[in-house]
């Protein structure tokens, strides 16, 4: 086990946390993952997420490669919050809505770092406060993430935050895994099931109407299901966004598995968090040695339910001055028999 910096572009740091089975590369721009080496079935070490080679592109990052996403991510109907009665209008970032964060958000600043390590682990732990003057959102919040590397090479990040006003928040963590570790290639063969029952119905500006079953059809997760089957199945709710861009809620605690079975590559994510959004890569993203291609990687974006705002009884995204917000996600990689 083993953590290591180095200085690279524009005064931004990259860090290199390791075992025998894992490697990740996390810039301290963004908190944002820039690579994450796991062994095949023949022991081959690859890269199963998406990046830019240029970290330059790390400046601007349309698509969130890897970033850390927030004050709240996912979309907050027609910008507007309310705390305590008081109205706030954010930014209209996306059309009329806003969208992870508006233009001040966390994955387009640089974070402060420092690293541990002990016998069972290395951390990189990463802090940025928040201004309201920055965002608009109310409050200055100090928030931390912990990204560690564990000595059995499952990899956890935690995020904890702390605000002096009352506010809101939703973090999240926007990496596209491809599992074939090969981004010239689909994620059409990704096999996924996960524990969710219920999911957000979109409207056509993507924004939450209504939360409806999974079952039966193309997003239900409740056995393996390759991703290709429910993008391709012609359902409205698929067809509208080109594949999946929806929050599944978790019935018990959250447990997202993935296989690609030609590479024998396996993930299970596991979080505390209430849903997930499952990300399917729906526009053409062009990076640099490959063609624009669509659906060339998938993010679970494991988080809060921003929908709260505006729908009835799902679990909130308040955070309450001096309250402590905590957060675990952790993925563990696997070879399939
Ligand atoms: C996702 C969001 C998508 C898209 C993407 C960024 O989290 O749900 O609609 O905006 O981020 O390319």
């Amino acid at each position: 086990m083993d953590i290591q910096s180095k200085e690279v572009i524009n005064g931004w740091n990259l860090f290199t946390l390791k075992t025998d089975n894992v490697q990740i590369d996390i810039l301290d721009y963004g908190a944002t993952i820039v690579n994450l080496y796991t062994k095949n079935k023949y022991g081959e070490i690859g890269n199963v997420v998406l990046n830019y080679e240029n970290l330059h592109d790390y400046l601007e990052n349309p698509y969130y490669l890897g970033s850390l996403v927030g004050q709240v991510a996912g979309r907050i109907k027609d910008g507007l919050i309310s705390i305590e009665g008081n109205e706030i209008n954010l930014e209209k970032n996306e059309g009329n809505h806003h969208l992870h964060g508006g233009s001040y958000g966390l994955h387009n600043v640089k974070w402060e770092s420092e690293i541990e390590k002990n016998e069972d682990f290395v951390c990189l732990k990463l802090k940025y406060i928040q201004t309201e003057e920055r965002d608009k959102y109310p409050g200055n919040i100090e928030i931390v993430v912990n990204y560690i590397l564990y000595s059995d090479s499952t990899f956890e990040m935690t995020y904890e935050a702390m605000s002096d006003k009352d506010t809101v928040l939703a973090l999240t963590n926007h990496t596209y895994f491809n599992l074939n570790d090969d981004p010239s290639k689909n994620i059409f063969n990704h096999a996924v099931k996960m524990n969710s029952l219920k999911y957000l119905q979109l409207n056509n500006e993507l924004i939450a109407e209504k939360v409806i079953d999974v079952a039966p059809g193309p997003f239900d997760f409740s056995s393996y299901k390759y991703l290709k089957e429910g993008i391709e199945a012609g359902n409205e709710q698929n067809k509208l966004v080109n594949g999946y861009d929806h929050m599944f809620l978790f019935d018990d605690k959250g447990k997202i598995e993935v296989e690609e079975r030609s590479s024998g590559r396996k993930m299970i994510v596991s979080t505390d968090a209430p849903a997930v959004v499952m990300y399917t890569a729906n526009d053409p993203i062009s990076l640099n040695n490959i063609q624009a291609h669509y659906h060339l990687g998938v993010c679970f974006e494991t988080q809060r339910v921003p929908a709260s705002l505006w729908l009835d009884g799902l679990p909130t995204i308040t955070l309450k001055k001096g309250e402590r917000f905590k957060q675990s996600t952790k993925y563990e990689f696997m070879i399939l028999d």
